[in-house]
């Protein structure tokens, strides 16, 4: 089992960034504890604030690995390329946010992601990866 965690735009600044709707907590030191959770997942982690790379990402690993999830950030309301990359690979994808897009500004209810995703997890904090996560060992 190998999968991939890829985060988009801005969430690198998480821990600093709007901490009353993301929380206080970094992603390196949430990730740190989700791979001492989960060694059997083989866990790894790509960040970028840029959607080429995203989709380079994307291509790089969707047709080897066992499973990406991904928090595309704002791109996820924006970004048809990203939505291409996804349908165009073979591995599944989950999609996740941390927090409840659909009870947040009307922009953020539409995902261009979804429906060539498996699933969507969102709102659950940072527990949304783990959901994910233990998704993909339990099918
Ligand atoms: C987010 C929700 C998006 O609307 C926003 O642009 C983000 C984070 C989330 O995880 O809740 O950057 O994907």
């Amino acid at each position: 089992m190998a999968l991939l965690i890829i985060n988009g735009p801005n969430l690198n600044l998480l821990g600093k960034r709007e901490k009353n709707i993301y929380g206080d907590q970094s992603f390196e030191d949430y990730f740190s504890e989700l791979k001492k959770n989960y060694p059997q997942a083989n866990l790894s982690y790509f960040q970028s604030n840029s959607e080429s790379e995203i989709i380079d990402k994307i291509h790089e690993v969707g047709f080897d690995i066992n499973g990406i999830i991904i928090n595309a950030g704002a791109f996820t309301h924006t970004s048809v390329a990203i939505r291409d990359a996804i349908a165009g690979i073979t591995s599944p994808v989950v999609e996740v946010h941390i927090s409840n897009v659909h009870a947040r500004e009307e922009f953020r209810h539409t995902s261009y992601l979804s429906a060539v995703c498996k699933g969507v997890i969102a709102g659950f904090g940072l527990d949304s990866y783990r959901l994910a996560v233990e998704h993909f060992l339990n099918n």
